[in-house]
């Protein structure tokens, strides 16, 4: 069985001051068996949220890392530096840092070994844009990115991974897809890393749905049997919207 997984991205969101502050909200009632929780949060916020989610079971993810472990890279962070301060899981490759910031499927590839090289498990983004789903090239522009996001990882780092569907068009749009068709697309990468590595692997992994996910539509999702847990933007960001979020996935 797979544990499903909330994962709230809080993008450029938040101060150090008001994580804290939102761990003290959501402590002891976003933790619920059976459901891992894991906020990822702006570099600057990470050592506040480490520090604040000691003794609970709310875990923390950083948005992004350098695939090096130390060098001349003005301005970025390396998996060391995250694994240092207590953080778990690295959001890799989203469609912001695919559109804004020149991410590429060869970058999120390097990002996705070093996570694992470093001891951090990544969510990995895939996902198609309006004109893409418009064209029906939906499936080939999910296998294309996760086939290059996979690439070189043994079939044990695979089956830790998690990879979060998101098609570009339903982030933050308050359109999400249907959960009859995340769940199509998400069952076909499962298939698509059954092909690449093992049955086994194809169980195991954990892949979540993404894009205007809310308390009121998390249940509709959860309900389909591939989808396991969602990445959520806008509506994590609130703490009684997050703990409904991680009850919704029990
Ligand atoms: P929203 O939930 O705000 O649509 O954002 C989704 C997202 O990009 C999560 O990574």
């Amino acid at each position: 069985m797979r544990t499903p997984i909330i994962a709230g991205n809080w993008k450029m969101f938040k101060t150090a001051k008001e994580a804290a502050e939102f761990v003290r909200e959501v402590k002891g009632k976003a933790e619920i068996p059976g459901v891992e929780s894991v906020i990822c949060a702006p570099f600057t916020a990470l050592p506040a949220l480490a520090e604040a989610v000691k003794g609970t079971g709310l875990k923390v993810g950083a948005q992004n890392m350098h695939w090096e472990e130390s060098g001349a890279f003005t301005g970025e962070i390396s998996g060391p530096m995250l694994k240092e301060l207590g953080v778990e899981y690295v959001i890799i490759g989203h469609s912001e840092r695919r559109a804004y910031f020149a991410e590429t499927d060869e970058t999120v590839n390097k990002k996705v070994l070093a996570a694992f090289k470093y001891g951090l498990v990544p969510i990995i983004c895939v996902g198609e844009k309006l004109e893409e789903r418009e064209a029906g090239r939906t499936k080939e522009v999910c296998k294309t990115q996760t086939e290059a996001a996979l690439r070189g990882l043994t079939a044990e780092q695979a089956r830790r991974a998690v990879i979060a569907y998101e098609p570009v068009w339903a982030i933050g749009t308050g359109k999400s897809s249907s959960a009859e068709d995340a769940n199509e697309v998400i069952a076909y990468i499962r298939k698509l890393v059954g092909a690449l590595f093992d049955a086994g692997t194809a169980e195991a992994i954990r892949i979540q749905y993404g894009g205007s996910v809310k308390p009121g539509n998390i249940r509709e999702f959860m309900s389909r049997p591939d989808i396991d847990g969602a990445l959520v933007g806008g509506a994590s960001l609130d703490a009684a919207s997050y703990i409904q979020l991680v009850e919704g996935a029990r």
